[in-house]
């Protein structure tokens, strides 16, 4: 408040009565404290205008104006302005329209010929105060409930993790002895017939894929033990482009290759990256099965909060400020619905179940970039036409 007082405030005052303007401007003029600068207009049109023009510090806000009235006048201003401090002013007394005006983002309300110089400008000093009050607590709630859900990413990972391991190590001994069997079943039933065949080809293909996701689910409860080496990003990229070629090609997916210069070598464990990206990547032509186009985009660029969307990686490791090196995988399939962005990095989470997938790839890739100190982030493009995963590196990653 001190500090305030020294200040010299920009008051905007909103008032299509030319009598009660007078009034406000002289009872600001004979404060006796504080020092103003005074701008008036009668509509919320111009208010808006002056609101883009000019920094103001608080507005007298009459809720009965030229194009506007009763609270609405004061919906209408907090809503583009929720961070303006607003006091209202107005001629009609009733009860809970004072009320109604706090609880709808005004900090203070007062009535026309009922308060004197003094009691003006302590209103607006006050409500002043109680927007930054009001504003640092917003942020305060918001930071809290952000770590709050990284909290529960975090710690959903864990039981899941812990879960699946026990499962996989269950299930990884029975299934090698129904492998051994059907192996050893192939050997002695050479000439048997073509039903015990097909059965038994059947009874393979089966116990392998249950064998890979038993695999992924063990890999991704033990990502710790990485072995990182500095590595050229575009060479893991490409890598990973190379063992989904075929694929690519049976879809009709075009690869476009936007690659920065002179990008720095990154600390990587090649093996993992590369497994991100080529889950990446089917990720991708899972959703362009009539064909499509994958941009692979690399930059360098020094790390913002808008970088990422929100529901992204289980801590924040990366901070803003940093020097980083961006991967982006652009497709142009149908997108993700919203209601899926906060579940698509869930374990087993797929919409692909019917086309064999299986819902780890992502929170295995989460799980690797975390080890990483890097992020992950999935989102629907600007244009909407399509996805985009994006890796981020720091080009000083421990
Ligand atoms: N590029 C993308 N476009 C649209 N949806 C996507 C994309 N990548 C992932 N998804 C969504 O996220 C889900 C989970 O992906 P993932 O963990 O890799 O499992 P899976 O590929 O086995 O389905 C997918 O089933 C899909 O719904
Ligand atoms: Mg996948």
């Amino acid at each position: 408040m001190d500090t305030e007082l020294k200040r010299t405030l920009q008051v905007l005052i909103v008032e299509n009565n030319d009598v009660d303007r007078a009034v406000l401007i002289n009872m600001l003029s004979k404060a006796p404290y504080g020092s103003f600068q005074i701008s008036a207009t009668d509509s919320l049109q111009e208010t808006f205008e002056l609101l883009k023009q000019s920094l103001v510090d608080v507005v007298l806000l009459d809720l009965n104006i030229k194009d506007s009235n009763g609270i609405d006048t004061l919906k209408r201003l907090h809503g583009r302005y929720p961070q303006l401090a607003v006091v209202v002013n107005t001629g009609e007394y009733q009860d809970d329209l004072g009320l109604r005006a706090v609880t709808m983002g005004a900090q203070d309300y007062l009535i026309k010929g009922m308060y004197k110089s003094y009691g003006l400008v302590k209103a607006l000093y006050y409500a002043i105060e109680r927007k930054k009050a009001e504003t640092e607590l917003h942020k305060a709630m918001d930071e809290l409930k952000e770590m709050q859900a990284q909290l529960i990413r975090a710690e959903k990972m864990n039981v899941v993790g812990g879960v699946a391991s026990g499962i996989a190590h269950e299930v990884k001994n029975p299934l090698a002895t129904i492998l051994y069997g059907v192996e050893y079943l192939n050997t002695v039933l050479k000439d048997g017939d073509d039903k015990i065949e097909l059965t038994l080809r059947s009874i393979k293909d089966a116990a392998y894929k249950a064998n890979s996701i038993i695999k992924d689910l063990l890999d991704f409860a033990s990502l710790s033990d990485i072995k990182r080496d500095l590595c050229p990003i575009e060479r893991t990229i490409e890598q990973g482009l190379v063992l989904t070629h075929h694929q690519c090609e049976k879809f009709q997916i075009k690869i476009v290759k936007h690659f920065a210069t002179n990008l720095p070598n990154v600390l990587i464990d090649k093996n993992r990256i590369e497994q991100v990206v080529v889950d990446l990547i089917l990720n991708a032509i899972a959703v362009m099965k009539n064909g499509g186009t994958l941009t692979i985009r690399t930059t360098r660029k020094i790390f913002d909060r808008s970088d990422i969307s929100v529901a992204s990686n289980l801590t924040d490791s990366i901070a803003v400020g940093e020097d980083v090196l961006i991967v982006d995988f652009e497709d142009t399939g149908k997108g993700i619905p919203d209601e899926y962005l906060e579940k698509i990095f869930d374990p087993f989470f797929t919409t692909h179940r019917a086309a064999g997938g299986v819902g780890l790839g992502l929170s295995i890739a989460r799980t690797i970039m975390d080890s990483h100190g890097g992020m992950i982030d999935l989102a629907n493009k600007e244009d909407k036409q399509g996805a985009r995963a994006r890796l981020v590196f720091k080009v000083n990653g421990k």
